[in-house]
Parts: C-alpha cells; structure tokens; sequence
C-alpha cells in the first residue's frame, strides 16, 4: 500500500467537478491549463482538448462538426448572460445560460458544438441525432465525453436539454453514467454512497475492471491522505461536493 498526500488546490480540479447554481466555481482555471482546440481560437482543459482531438480524429469529423465555445473567463459568461436576457428575456435565459460562475464552460471542460451549416446559433447550437452528430454521441461515450443536459433532468440540473453541450467526465464514467442513466448531479450523488471506509463500486467497462469510491474531505486545511494499492494505476478528481473522487484501475 501507499499514502498519497493531497492539497486543497489538487481538489478543486479534476475531470468529475460538478458545477452548477448550487455548486459555483471554486477557482478559476490556471491559464496554463488551457490549450486551443485544435488551432482554434476556442480554448479547452488541456486533457480534454486532446481527448476530443483523438476522437475528431477517430472519426474523421473536422470539416463536419466546429467548436463554437469552449472555456469562458467569468467576464464573458457575465456578458452572454446579459446579452441572452435583453435579446431573449428571463426564462430563456434561465434554461440556457447558467449564472456567472456557475457555467462549467468557466472550467475548460465543456464544449457546445454545432454542425458545420449555417447560420451558427452560438447560445443553441445545430447538433441533431442522426448522421455525422449521432456518430459523434455514439463513439463519445468511450472518450469520456457526456452530454451534460439531457432530456428529462431539466428539474436536475437546472438547465434546459442541450444537444450540442458536452462535457468530458473521463473514463469510466461516462460509461457508467450512460448506462444508468445519470446525469452528473445524480452521478456524484451515487458515488457518495461508496465511501472510503464502506464497500467500493466495482465495476467492468469495455473488460476493464475498475474500483471507485467517494473520499469526504473533512480536514481543516482542506487536505487529503489516501492510502491506495500501490501496484494500481488510479486518478482522483475533486467533485466540488465537499470531497473527491477515486477511480482504480483494477
Ligand atoms: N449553456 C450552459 C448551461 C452554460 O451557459 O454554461
Ligand atoms: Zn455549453
């Protein structure tokens, strides 16, 4: 076994950081975590900039599918804010723009993107189920990709469904997600009940096996100590819930 030693900065990243009116930003995002997407003027989160650059590539989709927005600094997402309610209102504005610093746009992690038509709706988006779009979702899953406001959660997440808005959750989760039909809200809720010191979620994706579990941060200085298997590759994303998440490879 070994000990791992985790600072409060450390866990207020990660791949699983739920983000919304009841979860704001708890930091902003370093700029050299950012990179452009593809050459583009749209930034992502490093990871996931290169995951969704490996499954443009797998499939083949660059000239079909534009990224049309990525990380926002909280000073843009004031203004799509502001300029969705003058040009749409408040109840529009409410189900497709989430408050400033409420918006995971801010963390690098999102991206909307729209079939490659026009004209380019920026706040929603062309994304429709079939053709090189329904590739798209299909093979996503697999890269760690979810679309974070899907039909029917709405009371859930807050926001409206929003085909064109995905979010890199990593691998297994979205696997995990997909397959139990959760949406992130519900997802780290789920983990939670698999606490450090109970029994832990084992689960096979794609023959795989992996083990997770929920460690609840309860340190004064934020901090954290693991102790894991020391021959297992794992990761750990803070949630943003008051704890992190542990993903084994088994
Ligand atoms: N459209 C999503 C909810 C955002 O503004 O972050
Ligand atoms: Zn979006």
């Amino acid at each position: 076994m070994k000990t791992i030693m985790l600072t409060q900065d450390s866990l207020l990243r990660g791949s699983l950081l739920l983000i919304n009116a009841r979860h704001p930003l708890p930091q902003s995002v370093a700029p050299d975590r950012l990179t452009p997407f593809f050459g583009s003027g749209v930034l992502l989160e490093r990871r996931t900039a290169l995951v969704l650059e490996n499954l443009f590539t797998a499939l083949g989709c660059g000239a079909s599918l534009i990224p049309v927005s990525g990380y926002r600094t909280l000073t843009e997402q004031k203004q799509i804010y502001a300029s969705s309610l003058e040009r749409h209102g408040e109840e529009f504005t409410r189900d497709y723009v989430a408050l400033p610093d409420c918006s995971e746009h801010q963390t690098g992690l999102a991206i909307d993107l729209a079939l490659n038509r026009e004209p380019v709706d920026f706040i929603r988006p062309y994304f429709p189920e079939d053709g090189v779009c329904g590739r798209f979702r299909e093979k996503m899953i697999s890269y760690g990709f979810i679309q974070r406001y899907p039909e029917h959660k709405e009371d859930i997440t807050g926001i409206a469904a929003e085909p064109w808005h995905f979010r890199y959750v990593g691998i297994p989760h979205a696997a995990v997600m997909k397959e139990r039909d959760l949406c992130l809200e519900e997802y780290i809720d789920y983990l939670s009940r698999y606490p450090a010191e109970g029994p832990h979620l084992e689960i096979e994706i794609q023959n795989k096996s992996f083990e997770i579990f929920y460690q609840r941060v309860n340190t004064a200085d934020g901090s954290v100590s693991l102790t894991l298997p020391s021959s297992l590759p794992f990761q750990v994303s803070g949630t943003n819930t008051g704890g992190c998440v542990v993903t084994l490879w088994r």
